[in-house]
């Protein structure tokens, strides 16, 4: 079977608005938001690209700001009745399936991933149809449909571990969607890996040749790169990893300015936990209009303060799960969270 290349065309990935608000206006609608989530008995949590406003709320609200992974772990322990996720389809869907008696809400439902876009549930059934010896490992990025086909769901914090784990069980792996982190998983563990070739819109943008040239200018600064990355820019990384990773190197490593290949919403808690160090974007393709993202996710960009609040308020924006999918679904994902603590 051919797999076509699934990485989104321009006009698929949408457009990026600044809201235009005063610093009152901000503060209103964030004192608003917490009085929302305690009478709504709702609890928010969010990822580290989304709006500082919206990081520093859950942080400052009894919520949490992480990576996928934790978010995942945090909504299903958190004893709420309502969680209000801020991130992308996924992060909420992933949050209903783990919890399906709670309410889950989001900003908005559009917010989707290109890696989830990239691989449409009839065609991946069809590609783990014809490999069925494979053990069937997807990325968190993904439908829960796509989840529900699925032996093992991982995150880029838990993918390493989790892949070195079954090629030593002596497992073939089926990988999807990401083709970049596919190939890091694929070269750093030696194991059998089929890989789907979806990609996220955000750092297959991150350029190698850029980057060492902005290396020169800047010799002494160490380079943090997501493995969502093409493996050219990996391959010149000081530190490979997760969200989370990215932000534990540059409090760890001793240089004093970081280049970082990551959506740039992470600059948020990278500059709150290391005020005396610099961080620096990675290049990516072309600046302003002729990049589709420049380094920030559209979709992560329309979870805003205004339509978090209407959502509280509205009880709109609900995710639903099919019982019978989610149940499927959620296998694989406790799978994930019980080697993670195992
Ligand atoms: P993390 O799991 O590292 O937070 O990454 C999620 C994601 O969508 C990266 O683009
Ligand atoms: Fe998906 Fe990429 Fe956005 Fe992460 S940054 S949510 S992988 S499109």
């Amino acid at each position: 079977m051919n797999l076509p290349d699934y990485t989104l065309e321009p006009e698929q990935v949408p457009l990026q608005e600044e809201p235009a608000r005063s610093s009152a206006e901000r503060d209103a609608l964030k004192a608003e938001i917490k009085s929302l989530l305690a009478e709504k008995n709702a609890v928010l949590v969010a990822h580290y690209y989304v709006d500082p406003d919206i990081q520093d709320l859950a942080a400052e609200s009894g919520g949490f700001v992480s990576d996928s992974l934790e978010m995942a772990r945090f909504g299903r322990d958190h004893e709420a009745d309502t969680l209000i996720v801020a991130g992308v389809r996924f992060m909420g869907e992933t949050a209903k399936i783990l919890s399906p008696e709670k309410t889950v809400l989001m900003p908005t439902l559009k917010a989707e991933c290109s890696l989830d876009l990239g691989c449409p549930p009839d065609q991946f059934k069809a590609f783990c149809d014809e490999h069925s010896d494979r053990t069937v490992v997807v990325y968190a990025n993904t439908s829960v449909q796509v989840k529900a086909m699925s032996d093992w769901v991982v995150t880029s914090s838990c993918a390493l571990d989790i892949v070195n784990h079954l090629k030593d069980r002596g497992e073939k792996i089926l990988w999807a969607p990401d083709k970049h982190l596919g190939h890091y998983i694929q070269t750093n563990t030696d194991a059998d890996m089929l890989l789907w070739q979806g990609a996220c819109v955000v750092h297959e943008e991150f350029k190698a040749k850029a980057l060492l040239d902005l290396k020169k200018v800047y010799p002494d600064a160490g380079v943090l790169v997501h493995p969502e990355s093409p493996a050219a820019v990996v391959a010149i990384a000081d530190r490979v990893g997760s969200t989370s990773a990215i932000i534990k190197a540059a409090a760890e490593l001793p240089n004093d300015t970081f280049i970082v290949g990551t959506d740039r919403g992470i600059f948020h808690q990278l500059r709150r936990q290391n005020p005396n160090k610099r961080f620096i974007e990675a290049p990516t393709a072309g600046d302003g209009a002729t990049c589709r993202s420049c380094a920030h996710c559209p979709w992560m960009a329309m979870n805003a303060l205004e339509n978090m609040a209407s959502t509280l308020l509205s009880g709109d924006n609900e995710i639903f799960v099919d019982p019978a999918i989610g149940e499927r679904a959620m296998l694989p994902l406790e799978r994930m969270l019980a080697f993670q603590t195992g």
